[in-house]
Parts: structure tokens; sequence; C-alpha cells
């Protein structure tokens, strides 16, 4: 389908995998903001939530990564040379990452807390032993990566207005939809 995009296009399918990534991880973000300002007692819906939420995110982003792996390469807008568009695709690749990978370590992370895991409703059997090493190994992992890609976010967006200042592309491609 891409082979046949534009230049600084991407298809349909890439297009509506990465509005869902996108819908889906500002959910997860309100969620995560709203996580520490609740108090103990009352933070387990908002995590049963974070569990489920998260799953969904990473899931659509490893299908995303699959895509992208499958497909030809989008080609650059006709005014970005071509390493320069490289490195915008290495930070949303590392992203997409990141979100893919985030779910395993949070896993490994529930359950060494000693974490009652449920996934939409469903209460999981704990498929790992409450461990403090896991815990806090797993847990500075996953915090780890959450500020990684927050790190990343703002590569992004400051690569971005970069290439528009540099190069005149524009900055509609920073944000979901079919420009790259
Ligand atoms: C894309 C997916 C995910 C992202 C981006 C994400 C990100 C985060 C962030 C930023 C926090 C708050 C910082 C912290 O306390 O470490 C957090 C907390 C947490 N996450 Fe995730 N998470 C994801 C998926 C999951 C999944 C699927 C699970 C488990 C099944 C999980 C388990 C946890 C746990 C146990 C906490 C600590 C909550 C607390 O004690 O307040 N996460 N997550």
């Amino acid at each position: 389908m891409s082979d046949e995009s534009e230049p600084g296009q991407q298809s349909r399918t890439d297009t509506i995998l990465g509005w869902l990534v996108a819908i889906t991880f500002i959910v997860l973000l309100w969620n995560i903001i709203q996580m520490p300002r609740t108090v103990l007692e009352e933070r387990e819906p908002l995590m049963f939530f974070h569990y489920s939420m998260g799953l969904i995110v990473s899931i659509l982003a490893a299908i995303r990564i699959y895509w992208w792996l499958r497909e030809p390469a989008p080609e650059p807008p006709s005014e970005l040379p071509v390493a320069s568009f490289g490195f915008n695709r290495a930070i949303l690749f590392a992203l997409l990452l990141v979100f893919a990978v985030e779910t395993v370590i949070g896993f490994v992370y529930a359950w060494g807390a000693g974490h009652d895991v449920v996934l939409f409703g469903v209460h999981l059997p704990a498929f790992i032993a409450k461990s403090e090493p896991l815990r806090m190994s797993m847990g500075y992992f996953h915090s780890a990566l959450g500020f990684y890609y927050l790190m990343l976010f703002v590569i992004w967006f400051a690569f971005g207005v970069y290439q528009k200042i540099r190069y005149g592309v524009g900055l509609k491609r920073l944000f979901p939809g079919s420009s790259v």
C-alpha cells in the first residue's frame, strides 16, 4: 500500500494504526497522571484500568512495528534529505518499541509487587511470585522507560521544528496522520 503513497505520505493502514496508538496512549497518559494524585485506598480501579489500557497501547504499538517492518518505508517529503528523515523515523521507531516493551516489564513489576492483576475485569493468576528484588528492578525500569518516552517526544518535536526552520518542511507530520 505504502509503495503507492506520495513522497511525505504513509499508507492508510499506517495512518490508522498511528491514530489508534496516539488516542489510546492519550487515555493512558490521563490515567498515569491521575494515579499518583489519587489516595492509595482509592487507587485500585485506576491501576486495573492502567493494566488493561497499557496492554492495548502495547499491542497496537507491536502491530504498528510489525507493519513497519513488513511494508516498504515511506518516501521522505521532497524538501527533506534522506538522512534527516531517517532520524525522524528512528525516533518514532524507538518510541513504538518503548510502548511495546513497557507492558512486559509492567506485568513483571505488578506481580513482583504482589499486585492483583485484573485485565478487562478478569483477575489473572500470578504467573510470577511476589519478590522485592523484582518489584524494585522492574519498578525502576518501568519508571525509567516512562521518562524515556517523554524525552523521545521532546526530541521528536524539537527536531521537527528544526527541520521546519532548516528545510521548510511542514509541522503536520509531527502529529498523527498521513504526513510523515
Ligand atoms: C504502554 C504501556 C504502559 C506505559 C506507558 C506505562 C507507564 C507507567 C508510568 C509512567 C507509571 C507511573 C510511574 C511509576 O510509578 O513507575 C506506571 C505505573 C505502573 N505501571 Fe505501567 N505502563 C504501561 C503498562 C503497564 C502494564 C500493562 C502493567 C501491568 C500489567 C503496568 C504496571 C504498572 C504498575 C504496577 C505501576 C505502579 C502503580 C503504582 O504503584 O502507583 N503498566 N506505568
